[in-house]
């Protein structure tokens, strides 16, 4: 690469990481209907995310229909943002096409923890790779895991097969907020060097970031006292969407 090549480079590159760390989740979008053309160059874009052995194992499902949208917007739990985002989507984790390849060549399709981790991993790429795709195309994004409130639910309104599995829905349109970005940890608490890190050394970052996520709490919401470490005491001192292992196995992965 030459001097202007490599400085061009240089320029893209801060442009991107620019982008992503300006990433905040949007809840409130003008009404205006995200275009088919965007979603499909967002889509092509996401595509190019890496893949298990190029299984592709998911698939992205755009929901249109406004009583569909408050239904699901219901079973999320009352989120508004999915009746009310141009445009909103399922994310599926998909061994149905995969199911379909077996069949039509009379191979039993070999269930396993492996090929469910794999379509969670493949979908979770993609629809990040979406996400980014879309915040770079200057809409405002969402994602919904509450669409795991009520999976049986759901599938019967999606009409999804055996092997497709609804992970969570992604609302996308023109942002009518711009929220303040919600601290994360430290990098020094998430980037470890060859090995992993003693209790104490972790406890040293979840203190630090305790301080961050309180100051944040405090100045933008008007809320004292707030941490992260009572946010994570709530979600893991108890069970959650107990019933979702039950779901899946019933719909044909085996989690073994
Ligand atoms: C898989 C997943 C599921 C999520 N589910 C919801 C949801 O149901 N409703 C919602 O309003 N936000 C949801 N979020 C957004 C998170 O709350 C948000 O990303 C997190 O609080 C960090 O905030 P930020 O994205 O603004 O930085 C979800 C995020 C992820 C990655």
């Amino acid at each position: 690469m030459n001097g202007p090549e490599q400085a061009a480079q240089v320029a893209h590159g801060d442009a991107v990481l620019a982008q992503m760390l300006a990433h905040r989740s949007v809840r409130r979008f003008a009404d205006m209907v995200v275009p088919d053309g965007d979603v499909e160059r967002a889509v092509a874009a996401a595509q190019r995310a890496a893949t298990s052995h190029l299984v592709q194992s998911y698939a992205l499902l755009r929901v249109r229909s406004p009583q569909t949208r408050a239904r699901i917007a219901e079973l999320a739990g009352g989120q508004a943002h999915v009746r009310e985002a141009g445009a909103f989507f399922v994310v599926l984790g998909d061994q149905h096409r995969h199911r379909l390849v077996l069949e039509a060549a009379k191979v039993p399709y070999c269930a396993s923890l492996e090929p469910f981790l794999v379509s969670v991993i493949d979908a979770a790429l993609f629809a990040q790779n979406l996400t980014l795709a879309f915040e770079a195309l200057g809409y405002g994004t969402c994602y919904i895991g509450g669409l795991r409130n009520e999976p049986a639910a759901l599938d019967r309104l999606l009409g999804t097969p055996e092997g497709a599995f609804a992970l969570f829905g992604l609302c996308v349109g023109v942002p009518a907020e711009r929220p303040e970005a919600l601290p994360r940890l430290p990098v020094g608490a998430v980037l470890f060097e060859e090995r992993y890190p003693s209790a104490p050394e972790l406890a040293q970052g979840i203190a630090a970031y305790d301080r961050a996520f309180g100051a944040y709490q405090e100045r933008v919401r008007g809320k004292s006292g707030r941490t992260w470490t009572q946010q994570v005491l709530r979600l893991f001192g108890a069970p959650q969407r107990p019933s979702l292992a039950a779901h899946y196995l019933a719909k044909g992965a085996d989690l073994r």
